[in-house]
């Protein structure tokens, strides 16, 4: 069959998908009306305030004749996003610099941003270091447009290694990404960056210096070590705001060059005014941002000890070392079973215990890390509590019954 595709789209074409599998999840999800649905904890979503992030834009969010309908100022950034955009900034980043509204750029989530930086800053197969263990996400978002090439900076090969907590150690940062750096440019790579998140996805903590509380990358005084016009900074509505499906993020660099190179696309990741309208009203509103705060704080802690309690009591071990984020890193490893290979989970299935325990196995056989999962706390209580429920019961199968079974 002839599809009269590129060669760039044949070889995306592919590539392992998740989108499929994304379609069937949530055209079968549990709700309290369909309590035979699937719980999806593999996701780093926080659903947890959307009743209040929903009544905010419900409220204040119309499309007018000014602003919403025509091209307006084009697509860097609506003046009013822009303008909320720096002082938020300058108080929840800390910049040792005061963040300038130039140096802003807002694109549709962090995921295009991503990729815009990877077209920016590397040339075809050029490639991106970033710490191990790492957000699945990075590698299709700097390879399949940009054509990046995200090369993992593995800690467990270090020498002195420890354990997970040796990933926010500066030392061993050092070492890994030195180490990986020789890798790939023995293997013919030219290395053009470094990719962190912060706070880690998928260890849940944020990095911290020994001298000063790290707050960000903009204010953590990294002038002996790196031009500033070479450290970009990425920041989208979708965790802390609770609304991956607004499509919000935001690129920060002094850079002139960098931001009139992401500039020259941005007409290709333009987001709507009047959704950039609803991020701007609740920047502009500092009573609704520091109660919006605190409470994502209180019910995040109330979930994330559900979660720990589960863990602790089927005596699953995780990385424990966690105070951000919406997920915890957990160690099944236990239950996996021989060396069989890993089969891709592209697909789900209907639930009915049977086939959830031949899906989880699936899952299990299919991890990043082999053993080592993702689970995402920040769902709603009820679908958390029965989700959690239904994984105690697959392991118990397994423990009991065997892998084969
Ligand atoms: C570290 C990291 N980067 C980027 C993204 C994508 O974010 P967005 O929804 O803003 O595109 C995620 C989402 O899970 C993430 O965890």
């Amino acid at each position: 069959m002839y599809f009269g595709l590129s060669q760039r789209a044949a070889h995306n074409s592919v590539q392992v998908s998740p989108w499929n599998a994304v379609e069937s999840v949530m055209a079968n999800l549990w709700a309290t009306d369909k309590p035979d649905g699937l719980v999806f904890l593999g996701v780093a979503e926080n659903t947890l305030l959307h009743q209040q992030v929903a009544a905010r834009a419900n409220k204040n969010a119309a499309v007018n004749t000014s602003d919403h309908l025509s091209y307006g100022v084009g697509p860097r950034a609506s003046p009013r996003l822009k303008k909320a955009l720096v002082p938020f900034f300058n108080s929840e980043f800390r910049p040792s610099e005061p963040v300038l509204q130039k140096e802003l750029l807002v694109l549709p989530g962090v995921a295009a941003a991503i990729d815009a930086l990877t077209w920016a800053i590397c040339n075809e197969s050029e490639g991106i270091i970033t710490p191990a263990p790492f957000y699945t996400g990075f590698k299709p978002m700097s390879a399949l447009r940009a054509g990046g090439v995200l090369i993992p900076a593995p800690f467990k090969s270090v020498e002195g290694y420890r354990g997970l907590d040796d990933v926010f150690d500066p030392d061993m940062n050092r070492k890994a990404l030195e180490k990986t750096l020789l890798q790939a440019t023995q293997d013919g790579i030219t290395v053009r960056a470094v990719l962190i998140s912060n706070p880690h996805n998928p260890l849940g903590r944020c990095y911290a210096t020994n001298v000063t509380p790290f707050v960000s990358v903009l204010g953590a005084g990294l002038d002996e070590c790196i031009d500033s016009h070479l450290v970009h900074v990425m920041h989208g509505m979708g965790k802390d705001f609770c609304a991956t499906g607004l499509r919000l993020g935001v690129l920060h660099s002094t850079n002139e060059g960098l931001i009139a190179a992401v500039s020259s696309i941005s007409v290709f990741g333009w987001v709507p005014y009047v959704v950039q309208d609803v991020w701007a009203d609740m920047l502009e509103d500092e009573q609704f941002l520091g109660d919006f705060k605190l409470e994502n704080r209180k019910v995040l802690a109330k979930h994330f000890t559900i979660l720990r309690s589960f863990l602790d009591q089927h005596n699953i071990p995780y990385y424990s070392n966690v105070h951000a984020g919406v997920f915890v890193w957990v160690d099944l490893r236990r239950y996996l079973h021989g060396n069989s290979a890993p089969e891709p989970a592209t697909s789900a299935v209907n639930v009915n215990h049977d086939q959830e325990v031949k899906l989880f196995k699936r899952f299990l056989r299919a991890g990043v890390v082999l053993g080592w999962y993702r689970i995402s706390f920040a769902v709603e209580e009820q679908a958390l509590n029965l989700g959690l429920q239904r994984l105690g019961t697959c392991l118990k199968s397994i423990e009991n019954d065997g892998w084969e079974n």
